[in-house]
């Protein structure tokens, strides 16, 4: 009986030691960026709360600071869900990162609707009345978290590269060309003061598209428009882009003063739309650990130059990259909230022996 306890008692103090040999994402990396990682409210319970509270010192509503969620009808704020978050994060002492004021997608209907329903044309008075619309959710919803966010993606996926000025031809863009953007920096500005205003987009290290983001932010900046940073999305997958690019377009970026982050990380186990695996197998999991490992050090060598690195969601069992009709793995932690070669790679560490690849997914 004696002895039985005594297993017992050595058995658990293995599995302590066993979690406690797990290296927090956050503390690894606390002398370059805060850890980020996209969250519901859902996220703020369970084991993706444990796994927050552990590896990560920063978080982004992954949809509830959306128009579409936040400011359903032109009288009517939804504040809970993003509070919910607010509260979390202020609880467990993490940064908060605002996700997004202005945006072409997940808006809702009468943003750009008129009282009757019908879309706005564009006119001079639609211009005024769209422009008023963005500045008064922006002085509710900045103002509300005013103490909560410090970096807000004020506007989101402006850039098209297959546009000859490079502009995405957002409803936004059609009925106020590019006021909307100085509209939404300024007025950010004026409500937080402190929070560090970026704009954020995706496939930043495509030649073209960088180039004209890169244009516009110069411009923003001799105008004075109040803009502070540069978010990288980063949704990458296992073949591309190269780290290098990545590097390059950072450095490019350095030369305009801006600060710069990568707001939306996350690999997809994919080479194309056309691939669909029904499990994650071993080649493309290494893979996207050697990918990982080579993206995070080259982090960690542009120290100071990247602000903050956030992930676009928590563990493989929640992540938009997977739809109905295929199965995505492209973060840190597996289905189970264990953590996955490309865990142990980005922080640098062996992977123990012990830990099986992905259990049971
Ligand atoms: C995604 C969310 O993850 C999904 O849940 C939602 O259905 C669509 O939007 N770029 C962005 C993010 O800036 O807001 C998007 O988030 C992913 C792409």
């Amino acid at each position: 009986m004696k002895r039985i306890l005594i297993l017992l008692v050595m058995m658990s103090a293995a599995a302590t030691a066993q979690v406690a040999a797990v290296p927090s994402l956050a503390q690894t990396f606390g002398p370059y960026f805060p850890v980020g990682a996209a969250v519901g409210p859902d996220d703020t319970t369970g084991p993706h709360a444990e796994i927050l509270k552990r590896h990560f010192n920063s978080i982004v509503a992954e949809n509830d600071m959306k128009w579409a969620r936040i400011h359903p009808a032109e009288s009517t704020f939804e504040f809970s869900r993003a509070d919910a978050l607010a509260a979390f994060a202020r609880t467990n002492h993490m940064r908060m990162r605002g996700h997004t004021l202005a945006w072409h997608r997940q808006n809702p209907e009468w943003l750009f609707q008129d009282a009757n329903g019908n879309p706005l044309q564009p006119t001079a008075e639609n211009k005024a009345l769209v422009l008023s619309r963005l500045e008064k959710h922006i002085r509710s919803v900045v103002g509300r978290y005013r103490d909560d966010v410090y970096a807000w993606d004020v506007v989101n996926e402006v850039i098209d590269p297959g546009q000859p000025d490079g502009f995405r031809r957002s409803p936004w863009y059609l009925l106020t060309g590019t006021d909307y953007i100085d509209t939404a920096f300024r007025t950010a500005r004026e409500v937080a003061p402190n929070a560090k205003l970026f704009i954020n987009d995706y496939d930043t290290t495509d030649p073209v598209k960088r180039q004209f983001l890169f244009n516009l932010v110069r411009d923003l900046k001799r105008r004075g428009v109040p803009l502070d940073g540069v978010g990288h999305q980063m949704h990458v997958n296992i073949d591309c882009p190269p780290v290098a690019d990545f590097v390059e377009t950072v450095n490019l970026f350095v030369q305009l003063g801006v600060d710069q982050q990568v707001t939306e990380l996350d690999m997809s186990l994919y080479h194309d739309s056309q691939d669909s695996y029904p499990r994650p197998y071993p080649v493309a999991l290494d893979r996207q650990a050697a990918r990982y490992r080579e993206l995070f050090d080259a982090l960690r060598q542009m120290k100071g130059k990247i602000t903050g690195v956030t992930f676009w969601g928590v563990a493989d069992d929640h992540t938009w990259r997977s739809s109905r009709t295929r199965t995505d793995w492209p973060l840190l932690f597996d289905n189970q909230t264990q953590p996955k070669a490309a865990f142990w790679a980005v922080v640098g560490a062996a992977q123990p022996a012990a830990s099986t690849r992905n259990p049971g997914q």
